[in-house]
């Protein structure tokens, strides 16, 4: 089989396609013929080094769709459409950024399907992590206001079309305004300016603040997002784009307001359910969420594709096919 292989930690050039042999199947793991797969942020800091415990050289990839080729447990049939995410994969055992990937079966989720592969292919990490972070950590309810910083990103775009269909009024960010009609094209009804501190510009739009806050660039505007909040509002911290992992001065009574909450979703396969995502990709296919897909590649692409993430040319989800 074809793979692009991370071959030890570095830019992208350290990706390589590589003929490889198909993984042996094993009982527990079912062997995928992938068909496409999403890119994630997660994997470019994977590749960076900066994943702990990840050992090199390793095929890449938290994630990916396509057709079961053999299940020794026979739970799945041979030729079923089926979506793999996290639980190591791509990370402590080789992923999907191969034509064959072997995951085990409680990070496997079947589904039917008429879409695109490039389509699908877009949707099973995305998809979690958006549902996860807005009904389970942040639990947003109709009628609310949500502040989405980090709205260009594919997780805040997708974001802001689910919380406009639950009736919720959304506040999207980016630091381009070059991007900012692509943020209303998307829905949201408010889109700011960010440049790290949009505190004062919130609150010219909403005095009291915002119900919930949705923080993908993390610790850098974490503060910042806290004070953005209205009485007994909640931020959920979902994404690090800005890169930094760590803060170095954080006083609980002072950043976080009285009431205000603060929770963080880390998502795993067992957040998301075979129904859930089932329903999802039906309404992906009759045309109510519109994906937001930037760029596809094909698989001899990937390191071109980790550079164009890297660059942050995309305003959507990137998407390789194989
Ligand atoms: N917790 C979880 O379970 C989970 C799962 C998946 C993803 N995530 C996280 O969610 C976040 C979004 O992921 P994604 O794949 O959707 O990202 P993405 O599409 O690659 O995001 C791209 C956007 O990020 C913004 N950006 C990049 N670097 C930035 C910086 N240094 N400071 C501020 N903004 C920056 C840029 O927006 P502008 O140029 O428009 O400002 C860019 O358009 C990531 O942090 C990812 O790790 C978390």
């Amino acid at each position: 089989m074809k793979a692009a292989i991370s071959t030890k930690a570095g830019n992208p050039d350290v990706i390589e396609i590589k003929e490889m042999t198909i993984p042996k199947v094993k009982l527990g793991w079912v062997l995928i013929r992938v068909k496409a797969f999403g890119l994630n942020r997660s994997e470019l800091f994977t590749r960076r080094g900066d994943s702990p415990g990840v050992e090199f050289p390793r095929i890449q990839g938290i994630e990916c769709v396509g057709f079961v080729e053999e299940d020794p447990s026979d739970t799945y049939k041979k030729g079923q459409q089926v979506a793999a995410i996290m639980g190591g994969m791509g990370r402590f055992f080789d992923g999907g950024y191969a034509e064959f990937t072997l995951a085990p079966l409680d990070i496997i989720f079947p589904f039917k399907s008429n879409l695109a592969w490039g389509v699908l292919g877009a949707i099973p990490e995305m998809f979690q992590t958006v549902s996860g972070s807005l009904n389970q950590a942040l639990e947003i309810e109709k009628g609310e206001t949500l502040l989405i910083r980090g709205g260009t990103s594919s997780i805040g775009m997708l974001s802001c079309q689910l919380a406009k269909s639950k009736g919720l009024t959304v506040i999207s960010t980016t630091r381009n305004p070059d991007k900012k009609q692509a943020l209303r094209d998307n829905g949201a009804d408010h889109v700011v300016i960010d440049k790290g501190s949009i505190q004062e510009l919130v609150k010219q739009i909403y005095p009291k603040g915002v119900n919930k806050v949705l923080e993908l660039i993390g610790t850098r505007t974490l503060k910042d997002s806290l004070k953005c909040l209205a009485p007994r509002g909640m931020v959920c911290m979902t994404g690090i784009l800005g890169n930094e992992w760590t803060m170095k001065e954080f006083t609980p009574m002072g950043d976080i307001p009285s009431l205000g909450r603060l929770t963080v979703y880390m998502g795993e396969s067992k957040n998301l359910s075979k129904e859930l995502l089932q329903d999802f990709i039906d309404e992906v296919e009759s045309g109510n969420i519109n994906l937001n897909i930037d760029k596809t590649f094909q698989l001899n692409e990937v390191a071109e594709a980790h550079q164009y993430m890297e660059d942050n040319r995309a305003k959507g989800k990137l998407v390789v096919i194989t």
